[in-house]
């Protein structure tokens, strides 16, 4: 199978790395791509977000399968015009990822379903956000409606921070203050069968002890020995089912694999958010211990017949992921800084480097975004694995470059 991968982050990186072991893929390309994937596949130079040249570069390839990495393509309708033009593709049409796009629309989704999720108001001017943060009282949960890479909400006890936010967002959403542990859930779904990965646990915040900022995520592990062992059925069950049937009994279906960030409160299982791509770092956990062969499996997707395929195979174990970011980052990241140390990192037992944001620069990988490396450690169980990633991290050479000490570490 010929594939090409969209995006350039970590979790492309972590996805390149898993088909390149698939007997099944005969050829392997990324657009963009990074430092990483340029060792794995054929990096192309390509903005992912524009169908028109995706399409050309798929037909050039002659691409039996497409897999879109991140959200802006998705959102911006790669899906459909692949799809339009005869190719395989993983990931949904722009109609379906609006559940990540719009946050209002997923909230109808899920209130149309029947998902527990918080309560939220949709406001769309001043009045309409003080009478929503009068109704929920702190913690305040402000929102902007459309994508932010992970940046778009502020949750606060400050009043005044949270009017700030509103003001700033074009449409706003407030919601309810959800308390209890974080879950990412990944579901593969062909539009009809719905089949779970692993739960992992993300850090969102960008320092020790979930301070500071919110980033797009400093670190991930899984799986979760601490979670309830009916945790992955409940959330089929209850979330991730009626919401696949949901959009396909508006004639969206909904192919690729839904992602759905839960909170465990003490009322239960409640959607934050969806996504409709894989989560970045949790992906470059879960694919690490996933055994099943990755091309098969999401051409299932992309084909339909997911209901058909074998059970998934998992190989025992755990994994954990620290993220290196760049000097400043979550703010405006320092690049073109050198990177060293990565051979050094992969000589530990269970570690190995996934790139995030880096390019070559004369042959050599230099950072080019804020999250620039996801360091990997795989073992018997987390606590090893936690040992091989941040032994492993500690080698990593990079001018101001941070990373979070705890991931992890309360497992
Ligand atoms: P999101 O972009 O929707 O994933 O939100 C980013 C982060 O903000 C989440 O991972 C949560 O940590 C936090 N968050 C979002 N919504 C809520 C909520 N209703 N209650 C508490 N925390 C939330
Ligand atoms: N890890 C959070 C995200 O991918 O949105």
């Amino acid at each position: 199978m010929r594939v090409l991968v969209l995006g350039s982050g970590g979790r492309e990186h972590a996805l390149v790395r898993s088909l390149s072991r698939d007997p099944d893929v005969t050829a392997l390309h990324c657009a963009p791509g990074n430092a990483g994937t340029a060792a794995l596949a054929d990096n192309h130079v390509l903005d992912p977000t524009d169908p028109v040249a995706v399409v050309e570069l798929a037909q050039r390839l002659m691409a039996q399968l497409v897999v879109i990495g991140p959200e802006a393509p998705l959102v911006a309708g790669v899906g459909d015009a692949l799809r339009r033009a005869g190719f395989l593709c993983f990931g949904p049409d722009a109609a379906a990822a609006r559940i990540e796009g719009s946050k209002a629309f997923a909230k109808e989704i899920m209130q149309a379903a029947g998902v527990p999720t918080a309560d939220a108001h949709v406001c769309e001017s001043a009045r309409e956000v003080r009478e929503a943060l009068d109704a929920f009282g702190p913690p305040y949960v402000v929102k902007d409606d459309g994508l932010a890479a992970g940046k778009g909400v502020v949750v606060t006890e400050d009043r005044a921070a949270a009017e700030r936010h509103a003001d700033e967002c074009e449409r706003v959403v407030i919601e309810e203050y959800l308390d209890g542990p974080e879950v990412s859930l990944f579901a593969l779904t062909d539009g009809t069968t719905v089949v779970p990965l692993l739960p992992a646990q993300d850090f969102k915040r960008a320092h020790d002890g979930d301070k500071g900022p919110n980033t797009g995520g400093m670190g991930a592990y899984t799986p979760l020995p601490w979670a309830p062992a009916d945790l992955v059925d409940e959330v089929v069950r209850t979330v991730v089912q009626p919401t696949v049937d949901e959009l396909r009994r508006r004639e969206t279906p909904y192919t690729g694999v839904l992602y759905a960030g839960l909170a465990l409160t003490s009322k239960g299982v409640r959607v934050i958010e969806f996504n409709a791509r894989f989560g970045d770092p949790e992906t470059q956990v879960v694919l690490d211990r996933l055994a099943t062969p990755l091309a098969g499996l999401l051409q299932a997707c992309a084909v339909g017949g997911l209901g058909s395929a074998p059970a998934l195979e998992w190989r025992p174990g755990a994994a954990v992921t620290v993220v290196i970011a760049a000097e400043n980052y979550p703010g405006k990241p320092a690049t073109g800084d050198p990177i060293a140390g990565v051979e050094e990192a992969e000589a530990v037992e269970g570690a190995y480097v996934l790139h995030a944001g880096t390019k070559l620069h004369e042959g050599l990988p230099v950072s080019a975004g804020g999250r620039v490396l996801n360091v990997v450690g795989s073992g018997p169980d987390i606590a090893a694995a936690r040992a091989a990633a941040y032994t492993a991290a500690d080698r990593i050479r990079l001018r101001g470059a941070h990373y979070r000490t705890d991931i992890a570490a309360k497992v």
